[in-house]
């Protein structure tokens, strides 16, 4: 998708200039304490990020603020390379980890926070996925985009979960909110 290229191509900038890299966080900053608000997220969670591109701002900032250790998984191999060598720069590697996977097709046993990227594309597809292999009790935070610029993403199409929860984001960015969907029991035995 374009919108996915073009923040790529921006990141890739980023993850090279310390400045660029430290303006580009700005954008994100509030967006990822309301969405750590939102989720009440711990220390003791376990996060697995979808979509990452080279720089995973949002699960940097994840674990920077709440402590908790975070999974990053990226179906694009570059992106992957790029972002691992980013981690590892900045010394955060003892608690972000980076994946070559489809969002698709990952295995989410263990997480207990998902969160799916703007970018991320199918994006139902892969909710609907994690939805019916994660345990119950799991938290997922989906970014949704503003109304204007809705055409330049993947839909969520729909959710079989109701939306537990959500928050506005800053007239300035792209994300029009975050919805928090709580994977509860039944959901398994309604799927099975
Ligand atoms: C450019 S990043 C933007 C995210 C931003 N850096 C952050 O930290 O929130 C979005 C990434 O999502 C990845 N992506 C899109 N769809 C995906 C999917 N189905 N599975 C895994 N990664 C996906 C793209 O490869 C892209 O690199």
């Amino acid at each position: 998708m374009l919108m996915t290229t073009l923040t790529q191509k921006i990141e890739w900038i980023a993850n090279k200039s310390r400045l660029f890299y430290l303006l580009t966080t700005l954008y994100y900053k509030n967006i990822i304490k309301r969405e750590v608000r939102l989720a009440e997220i711990k220390p003791d969670d376990k996060i697995l990020c979808i979509g990452g591109g080279p720089c995973p701002y949002t699960a940097i900032m994840l674990h920077q603020l709440t402590g908790a250790a975070v999974t990053v998984a990226d179906n694009n191999a570059a992106c992957v390379k790029k972002a691992a060598n980013l981690i590892k720069r900045l010394g955060l590697d003892y608690a972000i980890s980076i994946v070559c996977c489809e969002g698709e097709a990952i295995d989410c046993t263990g997480y207990t926070v998902i969160h799916l990227a703007l970018q991320v594309s199918p994006k139902g597809k892969v909710l609907n996925h994690l939805l019916a292999r994660a345990g119950s009790g799991v938290k997922f935070l989906v970014r949704l985009p503003k109304e204007l610029v809705g055409g330049l993403y993947c839909d969520l199409e729909s959710c079989p979960l109701p939306c537990h929860n959500y928050v506005e984001h800053d007239f300035y960015t792209n994300v029009g909110n975050t919805a928090l969907y709580i994977k509860e029991g039944l959901y398994g035995a309604a799927q099975a």
